[in-house]
């Protein structure tokens, strides 16, 4: 095992090139799945994908993209498998990874995945943790791109809680030099270490409606995430003046887009007034995950 296996752990582990010929490569596979063109390169590739919280757009468009190239996933739940029994995380990398050619892990501590990916022999791609959901920025860039045209030099303001949507986001900025405007409850800040290393591609404002104002882009996220339910009550009093609403939408370009990873809760952070408006791409954004994942899946399984 000389080779550098490349994973997939945050946005970072690419290039800004070799994240902007994703993106490309994207809107290529895009165009021909809706042509019909048949394009099967990784016959008997199996993506073994391991699941420690619930998922319909990630596990769909996993699923979905191995089978369009002619491979096969296999979904593992905690429930299931001896994941869930307390097997070392370490002897659990080493056994899948002998078996299946690429891994997705969706789990809670970032550190699990860090841990999967340094035993893992196989490409290891991070399908959400508490920390970042890198897959999704894929698609959210993909899809302000087929509006839009390029995110650089543009600003996008993160309204809502500084999770890990939120931090994905900064790295985006990073990655692909745009500015992010981000306005969080104070006691729910981003990652103070992840922000400083974005330096002046991001700026964070007390008031979300400062944060909206004049951007192309304004995105939100739910205000308590996965393994955050018993906070929802709370949340739901610390994040009221940060919903996303037509008002808020009114301050921004008055060709922004809006978008939301989903699931939404209409009337909590986004009004259903804006998610179902005429500003909203949320359906092309869940779209694109399939698109944006097929190249993150050829990038991938060709270097492996
Ligand atoms: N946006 C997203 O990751 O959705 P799922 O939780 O349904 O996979
Ligand atoms: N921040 C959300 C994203 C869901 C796709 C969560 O972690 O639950």
């Amino acid at each position: 095992m000389n080779k550098t296996i490349r994973h997939f752990l945050t946005l970072l582990d690419l290039s800004s090139e070799e994240l902007n010929q994703l993106i490309q490569r994207a809107h290529e596979l895009k165009r021909m799945q809706k042509n019909n063109e048949s394009y099967t390169p990784f016959n008997n590739k199996v993506l073994g994908m391991v699941f420690e919280k619930s998922s319909t757009r990630t596990r769909v468009s996993f699923e979905t993209g191995m089978i369009h190239f002619g491979g096969q996933a296999i979904f593992l739940s905690p429930r299931d498998t001896q994941l869930g029994r307390g097997e070392p995380i370490e002897d659990s990398a080493r056994v899948l990874s002998s078996m299946v050619d690429i891994i997705m892990i969706r789990t809670f501590e970032h550190s699990k995945l860090q841990t999967f990916a340094k035993y893992s022999s196989v490409p290891v791609i991070n399908a959400l943790t508490d920390l970042y959901h890198p897959c999704q920025l894929l698609a959210d860039i993909q899809t302000y791109e087929e509006h839009r045209g390029s995110i650089q030099g543009r600003t996008a303001a993160w309204v809502g809680d500084g999770n890990n949507m939120c931090h994905s986001y900064i790295n985006a900025a990073r990655r692909f030099d745009f500015k992010l405007n981000i306005s969080t409850p104070d006691t729910f800040r981003p990652d103070a270490e992840i922000m400083a290393a974005a330096g002046d591609h991001i700026e964070f404002f007390s008031d979300p409606m400062e944060a909206v104002k004049n951007t192309d882009l304004v995105v939100t996220d739910v205000w308590a995430s996965m393994g955050q339910e018993d906070e929802q009550a709370e949340r739901m009093q610390v994040f009221k003046d940060f919903q996303i609403n037509a008002q808020a939408m009114a301050l921004a370009k008055t060709d922004a887009l809006f978008m939301h990873c989903l699931p939404a809760h209409r009337g909590e952070e986004v009004t259903a007034e804006v998610i179902d408006g005429a500003q909203s791409v949320v359906w092309d954004e869940a779209e694109n995950r399939l698109h944006s994942q097929k190249a993150l899946l050829e990038f991938l399984l060709q270097r492996a």
